[in-house]
């Protein structure tokens, strides 16, 4: 384990320092998936199975990570993906992040259910950034909350499919999420903040307000994150089905990607409903836990939609050679969560712009060793 002396080399040296920052319920949070946690982990393991092949004796002396993506060009097939809650970790979490993908030339992602508002990272970046929508009850809402994306720049809409209801995470109950803590569990909870006087001064203090930035016109009446959370959870909407796209499209003329595919079938729904793109998804782990990692279904959702479509995967990306990983089993680009929470929450915009540093050093460093200098030289070999 890293001491706080030396340099972070990688995403877990980071997620290492933000379990030292954060309190234990905000690490838990972000750090948690669902139930046994047995998808979270296979998401990782997955990755960790495949092996490459060492290739030698190619012209690498230039090695060229760039593309284009549903009309944006990258410099590295990458992306940082939507979470909610992320400005409790860091302070005002979205606007660091947003910064950081810029300098780094890939698309940042905002959570429906984001601290930072569409307009305060839009006050922020000098591009189009992406906007994460999940199907709430009130169509009404929806409308709005799309206009004020547009507004905002926004020419990406993830529509975030794979939590019609949501999966319960154990770490989430322990802490008392859902209430049920006694007297002393109280007290440990409550000792948790100033024990943690960096994050108590930097976020809890500095980096108010914190409220739902793009709901807090919907429920003005909500006093807390908690009623905040209970809101939201009662707004999801497990009616919505592939008819509604149709509906989303009669709104929204920007790329559509769907996010939270898992299975072939799906994936052919998706594409037949008028995705763009799709997210090869399972949440993090955070959902249905007991599901094939992401990685394991790449390959098998992109010989069911043909190469023409763009896939996207994410979970359990936690370094540039997992990015090369993913590219030889069928997808286009990847997108990664936690780690640049752990990022921001350890060392703030510095440390990721270094996480993301060294993603790319990283991938650069793969292609050379395998002989790809280029994303289509990766292959499945
Ligand atoms: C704390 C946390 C909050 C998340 N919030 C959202 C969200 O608001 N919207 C969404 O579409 N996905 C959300 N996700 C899922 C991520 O977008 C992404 O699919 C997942 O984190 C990828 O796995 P990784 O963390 O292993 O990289 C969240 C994930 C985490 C860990």
């Amino acid at each position: 384990m890293p001491s706080l002396n030396l340099v972070p080399a990688s995403t877990s040296d980071y997620r290492r320092l933000a379990e030292k920052r954060l309190p234990r319920n905000l690490f838990d949070y972000i750090d948690g998936g669902a139930y046994g946690e047995k998808t979270l982990n296979a998401n990782v393991a997955d990755f960790e199975k495949i092996q490459m092949q060492q290739c030698v004796m190619r012209d690498v002396s230039n090695i060229d990570t760039e593309l284009k993506l549903l009309g944006e060009d990258l410099a590295l097939p990458l992306a940082l993906a939507p979470i909610g809650l992320a400005g409790m970790m860091a302070r005002r979490a979205e606007v660091q992040a947003v910064r950081a993908a810029e300098k780094a030339g890939i698309p940042f992602c905002l959570s429906t259910v984001s601290i930072c508002s569409l307009e305060e990272v839009a006050a922020a970046a000098t591009k189009p950034f992406w906007f994460q929508l999940y199907m709430m009850r009130d169509r009404g809402y929806v409308k709005d909350l799309l206009s004020r994306a547009k507004a905002a720049g926004c020419k990406t809409l993830v529509f975030t499919v794979d939590l019609a209801v949501v999966g319960a995470r154990y770490r989430d109950v322990r802490n008392g999420m859902a209430g049920g803590l006694s007297g002393l569990g109280k007290l440990r909870a409550a000792l948790e903040y100033p024990t943690h006087p960096g994050w108590l001064v930097d976020v809890a203090i500095k980096g108010k307000p914190h409220t739902f930035g793009n709901l807090a016109d919907f429920v003005p009446s909500a006093k807390s994150l908690v009623d905040f959370k209970a809101w939201v959870d009662a707004q999801f909407d497990p009616s919505c089905t592939w008819q509604d796209i149709e509906w989303l499209r009669s709104i929204w003329d920007g790329n559509l990607i769907i996010k939270g595919i898992l299975n072939s079938e799906d994936a052919q729904d998706a594409v037949a409903a008028g995705a763009d793109a799709l997210v090869v998804s399972n949440h993090g782990g955070r959902q249905l836990d007991g599901v094939s990692s992401t990685i394991k279904m790449t390959p098998r959702i992109r010989d069911a939609v043909g190469n023409k479509t763009t896939i996207i995967m994410d979970g359990g990306v936690r370094n540039g050679q997992d990015i090369v990983k993913a590219l030889a089993n069928g997808a286009h680009s990847v997108m990664i969560g936690r780690p640049w929470v752990w990022a921001l929450a350890a060392l703030g915009e510095a440390g990721l712009d270094a996480l993301l540093r060294t993603f790319k050093a990283e991938m650069d460093v793969s292609m050379a060793l395998t002989g790809a200098p280029t994303l289509a030289d990766i292959s499945d070999d």
